[in-house]
């Protein structure tokens, strides 16, 4: 069998006395796409931070591709990429500077038409219109900045991306290109993990859905070939996991 993407296995997060994640249990395969769905304050961005070595489970292990984030964060931070809600980069620098930037920092050594090439592509991949390529991003929408920061993704050919609500405050159309983004990427090989509320979204490319209640995961459904998901379904056991995240001490 090949080594997940990631995994989490029987973990544990604690802040102070509140414990987040008990008994954290997940898997997800290359080139699978995961969407993790779960009320406010459920433990979404908890999970997505023990996966990026951001902070340590007091029980269990977590390993992207195979490699265990707390031996080796770097090297498991280098087999991703991580997207945030807001994301962060440099406004005053066009969209091929900043992934020329950001790709150097992340240690790559290609120079000149290698790197142009590199740079090209993923913003191809992406379908940045290429009228914007060269234009500072502090004109960018919300869509095609998200845009430039999977093409990074894309550049530094990571095997899984981790999305924290990326379609949150995109409108339709620009929801639609994202999930068809997604599917391009899942084509081209990477597992994609995305923390969302938006379930007919999440509904519409995830090959599996998971419910996050009570610190794990309570349910986990998977798209059957073209089928796809029972959204009545979906919605039912989506209200009951925001319904049990509103008492944190429900059973
Ligand atoms: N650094 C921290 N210190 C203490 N408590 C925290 C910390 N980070 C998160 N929490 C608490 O842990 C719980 C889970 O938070 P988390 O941010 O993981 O939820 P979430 O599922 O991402 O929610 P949302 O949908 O609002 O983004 C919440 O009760 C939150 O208040
Ligand atoms: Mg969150």
């Amino acid at each position: 069998m090949t080594t997940p993407a990631m995994e989490a296995t029987g973990v544990t997060v604690a802040y102070g006395a509140t414990t987040v994640l008990r008994d954290l249990n997940l898997r997800v395969a290359r080139g699978e796409i995961y969407a993790l769905l779960g009320g406010n304050g459920a433990g979404k961005s908890t999970t997505l931070n023990a996966f990026l070595g951001f902070l340590a489970p007091q029980t269990g292990s977590v390993r992207v591709c195979g490699i265990d984030v707390a031996a080796d964060p770097l090297a498991a931070r280098g087999q991703l990429a991580y997207v945030p809600e807001n994301v962060a980069l440099y406004e005053h620098l066009s969209a091929r500077e900043n992934i020329d930037y950001f790709l150097r920092l992340a240690g790559s050594d290609r120079t000149g038409a290698t790197m142009d090439a590199t740079i090209d592509d993923a913003l191809r991949a992406v379908r940045l219109d290429p009228a914007a390529w060269t234009r500072r991003l502090g004109g960018y929408s919300k869509g095609m900045r998200q845009k430039v920061a999977i093409a990074l993704a894309v550049a530094r050919q990571v095997p899984l991306l981790l999305l924290d609500e990326p379609t949150t405050g995109l409108d339709p159309q620009a929801t639609s290109e994202f999930n068809t983004l997604l599917q391009d990427l899942r084509a081209r090989g990477s597992a994609i993990f995305m923390v969302t509320h938006d379930l007919l979204g999440a509904a519409e490319v995830a090959d599996r859905i998971g419910f996050l209640e009570r610190g794990h995961i309570s349910h986990e459904v998977a798209a059957s070939g073209a089928e796809h998901y029972d959204v009545r379904d979906l919605y039912r056991r989506y209200a009951g996991a925001t319904n049990a995240a509103a008492r944190p001490e429900a059973a």
